[in-house]
């Protein structure tokens, strides 16, 4: 149950019996501090100040209205008009005692949602700047679908345009002298891409070919279109030993690359035309929005194809919104791309809402994120000033884990150690992009993201396996355990509180796209258990039967909550460390 919409609800209702009117919302939210209750109602002030009435006397009628017998023990009106609202701790307990691995999430009614993200180009090395679409657009599509919803796993990879010329020129040469090329040569895209982009700019008649094949290529010649392929093949592969990698569930099925809609340009532009939106303008088409205005103030020109003929990203964009819409009959789409393409997807936006394209229904969703950062403030770059490689970057990481995790003294067969290793490593990469709000820049620091204090996967995994180890010395197994929850401790009611906001979590990250609210969640989480578990004992001498009982019972739900959630961001938990 999402408790803050359940309470929202009850007081919607409220206010709306005690005069409000008809839709007013209850405006509940957790209340900052323990003394102004659990949660509370801040929908009074607004509404009596537009009827007119003495807030704090209108709270007293809306407090009369609230049917929550049972589920509170009190209401208090504080300050101007705020309602208090003080959760009775039986029935909190008795909620708890429900929660199995879901931790009380239901499944909602079911959108179809398309997710674009990852997107790399095809030829080249998937780098950071993928990683970040790449980790937080699966986080969300596993938050999405573990409510009951129908995600399309859209990877918009790079896969199409003039660059193919000289590619397939390049390869064909290479071909030439090793016809295996593919497994040796192509193991570094960078380089290949390099190399055909040097010819091309430095050999005349390599680029006259180059452009040829192009034309070739559009016009769907055969062995053009093997070459493409290849080249395609080639990076995806490499591409999905980095998803494996990363424990991210993209698979070679969700690539929908840009490649796709080409069939669909050429209708796309002609009918923007014949809607009067598109004109011709110096040989080019166009479309002159009014939303958006140039620097001298005029309506800014998108051009959807080229003098030559040729299409454009936004083309691409526009069509692959259609398709998502007849095709995949999405309700929602997210993309998840750095925040410099936020003017590029507005205008491809505003021309498929102009031309009808989607429904007014449909919510196309940039969710944008800013760079990583290096140490210094500036793009994450090699020391050399290149582009870091993701693969080298995850090579990196476990080389740190390890060094790590080998520093601490344990009793871990060797096997163990190596799970470990592949958790900490790569959950610490992870968690440090999630945990941050995606909106701004973040900075990449090795020695932040492994520490084992502070907000961080490494801190998260240990806490894990503190509530493993306690069932572990009550010689009792975590998985089938069972006992009623008594709410005694002060500790122990904050701890049962934050299990019950779980659910609210769960739906705010996936209505805002954001699972830095869950990272948090967490971490806080984590917090309140380590307070629990340092007030309350439960493998100690003298602690009655009935209470060990219920505190093994919290512990329970506090590791489904961290494994649940650890595991709805990506992250890999393990019982021992
Ligand atoms: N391949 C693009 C890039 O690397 C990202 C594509 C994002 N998705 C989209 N529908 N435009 O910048």
């Amino acid at each position: 149950m999402n408790l803050r919409n359940f309470l929202d609800q009850a007081f919607s209702k409220a206010l709306v019996a005690a005069g409000a009117p008809e839709g007013t919302q209850g405006m509940v939210r957790p209340s900052a501090k323990a003394n102004f209750g659990d949660y509370q109602s801040n929908g009074v002030m607004p509404v009596a100040k537009k009827l007119g009435m003495n807030p704090r006397e209108f709270a007293q009628q809306v407090v009369e209205k609230v049917a929550l017998d049972g589920v509170i023990d009190k209401l208090e009106i504080a300050g101007p008009g705020f309602i208090n609202i003080f959760l009775n701790k039986d029935w909190v307990a008795d909620q708890l005692k429900a929660f199995d691995e879901r931790c009380g999430v239901e499944s909602q009614q079911s959108q179809t949602v398309a997710v674009d993200y990852s997107a790399p180009n095809v030829a080249k090395e998937m780098h950071v700047g993928h990683l970040r679409s790449t980790i937080i657009g699966d986080a969300v599509v596993r938050v999405l679908e573990f409510l009951g919803h129908k995600v399309v796993r859209c990877n918009h990879i790079g896969d199409w345009g003039t660059q193919f010329g000289m590619l397939i020129a390049h390869l064909e040469e290479l071909m030439r002298d090793n016809p295996d090329v593919l497994e040796s040569e192509l193991s570094d895209l960078e380089e290949f891409y390099r190399q055909s982009k040097q010819k091309y700019d430095s050999d005349e008649e390599f680029a006259e070919r180059a452009r040829n094949y192009v034309v070739k290529l559009q016009g769907g010649d055969q062995w053009c279109n093997d070459m493409w392929r290849k080249l395609v093949d080639v990076t995806m592969e490499q591409n999905q030993k980095s998803y494996d990698r990363l424990n991210v569930t993209l698979t070679r099925d969700d690539v929908m690359g840009e490649s796709q809609y080409n069939d669909m340009l050429p209708t796309v532009v002609a009918d923007l035309k014949e809607k009067g939106l598109a004109v011709e303008d110096e040989g080019a088409v166009v479309v002159f929005l009014e939303e958006f205005k140039n620097k001298d103030g005029d309506p800014m020109g998108v051009i959807i194809q080229k003098k030559d003929g040729g299409f454009l990203y936004t083309t691409t964009d526009i069509a692959c919104a259609k398709y998502r819409h007849e095709e995949l009959g999405a309700d929602r789409v997210l993309y998840f791309i750095d925040s410099r393409q936020a003017q590029h997807l507005q205008q491809a936006w505003t021309i498929v809402r102009k031309a009808g394209y989607v429904p007014e229904t449909m919510s196309l969703e940039h969710h944008a994120f800013g760079m990583m950062l290096g140490k210094d403030g500036r793009p994450f770059k090699t020391r050399s000033g290149g582009v870091v490689k993701l693969s080298d970057l995850l090579d990196e990481a476990e080389q740190r884990a390890t060094a790590l995790i080998e520093s601490k003294s344990s009793d871990l067969t060797d096997q163990q150690k190596q799970d470990v290793i592949d958790a900490v490593s790569i959950g610490a990469v992870k968690y440090a992009d999630l945990s941050k709000n995606r909106t701004t820049d973040y900075i990449f620091e090795w020695d932040n993201m492994l520490s084992f204090d502070g907000n961080t996967a490494p801190y998260l995994q240990y806490a894990y396996t503190r509530v493993a180890s306690v069932f572990r010395k009550a010689e009792e197994s975590l998985e089938s355990f069972s006992a009623d929850i008594v709410l005694h401790d002060e500790a122990e009611r904050t701890l049962a509180m934050k299990l019950m906001q779980f659910s609210e979590v769960v739906d705010a990250v996936a209505k805002e796209g954001a699972p830095h609210l869950l990272c948090t969640y967490l971490y806080e989480l984590s917090g309140n258990f380590m307070t629990f578990y340092e007030a309350c004992p439960i493998n100690k001498e003298g602690v009655e039967a009935e209470v060990r009982a219920s505190r093994l019972a919290l512990c329970k739900r506090v590791a489904n909550a961290m494994c649940t959630g650890l595991n709805l961001l990506g992250i890999k938990v393990v019982d021992r460390m």
